[in-house]
């Protein structure tokens, strides 16, 4: 990181499946525009994924598919940091003494452990359960003051804020308490079940747009995109889909949705689908571009994700150690 501002943020990814438009407008999108004003650290969360049982080989490959995915979004090395999580062992360390700063009663009452808990009921480690130890230890290590995630972390944030307010009352001022920085596009939905969150883990493939989908399979998947019988371009209740279609139209264009509505006024979604999947196509097209250069050059990949270790370990020893002491 060259330059050093006033604050910082934090956040991070995990590599698994393929990142969606929902990864991209709830999170990365945001990461990219807050680079100029912040010091920014970036992580993929790889030990994160590994609750879920993976194959070793095409884990692997996934997590440098993830970064040159990151890279290619413009996350821009020579200003902010992208490490990958597994080499940096401060996180785990700090993981474990935090654990000891959280009640077993706060992890039971998070809904994503709940929810993980009955999607992969075969496999309840104690990883899925002290996820989040691990998540606000990431955030807290770099004393990030904000955290630009998408709403379904929302919980995960209110608990590290928890921890942090606790050890600080506990052991004196350590930890930054950190802000959740959550705007539009915080929760895109399936396009197949529009009252769900897009997922990059969902069976259906058609339920979401990843940032790699050819420009065939956009508009394909946009025009099978579940939305209501009313056929009026229109924000309102019960009409989970448009509302959605809407969202990401205002993500890629900039547009309010008044003036979506207004764009709209007197026209079916037929039309209105088309002009969403050529808006994102032409959105996504760029990253793709950049994508295809960048995974050939697998010495680049490996020397950013080094050199980025190397200096997320220095700053987050700091933390570490002073927290060691107290
Ligand atoms: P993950 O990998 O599930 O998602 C990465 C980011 O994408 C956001 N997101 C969405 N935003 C809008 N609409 C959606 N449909 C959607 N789906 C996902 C997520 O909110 C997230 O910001 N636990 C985290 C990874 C993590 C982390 C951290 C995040 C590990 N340590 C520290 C922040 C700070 C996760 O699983 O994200």
């Amino acid at each position: 990181m060259k330059q050093r501002k006033e604050k910082t943020i934090f956040s991070a990814i995990q590599p698994t499946g393929n990142i969606t438009i929902g990864n991209y407008f709830g999170a990365i999108k945001n990461w990219v525009q807050l680079q100029p004003d912040f010091n920014c650290i970036f992580s993929l969360a790889d030990l994160h994924a590994i609750t879920v049982r993976k194959d070793p080989e095409e884990f692997k490959q996934k997590a440098l598919e993830a970064y040159a995915l990151l890279l290619a979004c413009e996350i821009n090395v020579e200003k902010s940091l992208l490490f990958i999580q597994s080499q940096v062992n401060t996180h785990c360390q700090l993981a474990w003494m935090l654990s000891c700063c959280t009640e077993f009663g706060e992890l039971a009452r998070m809904t994503q452990f709940k929810d993980k808990s009955s999607s992969h009921s075969d496999n309840v480690n104690c990883g899925l359960f002290s996820y989040p130890v691990l998540m606000l230890s990431d955030i807290l290590l770099y004393r990030a003051d904000f955290v630009p995630v998408g709403q379904d972390q929302k919980q995960h944030l209110e608990l590290t804020r928890t921890v942090a307010e606790r050890f600080n009352f506990l052991y004196g001022p350590t930890f930054t308490v950190p802000e959740p920085y959550i705007k539009r596009g915080a929760k895109i939905k399936s396009l197949r079940d529009p009252t769900k969150k897009m997922s990059k883990s969902d069976p259906d493939l058609n339920s979401r747009i990843e940032l790699l989908d050819s420009p065939d399979k956009i508009m394909k998947k946009i025009k099978r995109a579940v939305t209501d019988p009313e056929n009026h371009v229109k924000y309102g209740e019960n009409k989970d889909g448009i509302n959605n279609l809407m969202t990401i139209y205002s993500c890629t264009t900039g547009k309010t949705l008044d003036e979506i509505e207004k764009e709209f006024d007197g026209i079916g979604y037929g039309e209105f689908k088309t002009t969403v999947a050529e808006a994102l196509i032409e959105h996504l097209a760029p990253i793709q571009k950049n994508y295809s250069k960048i995974i050939k050059d697998k010495g680049y990949i490996k020397n950013c994700y080094k050199d980025s270790a190397e200096e997320a370990l220095n700053i987050s020893n700091e933390t570490l150690n002073e927290v060691k002491k107290k």
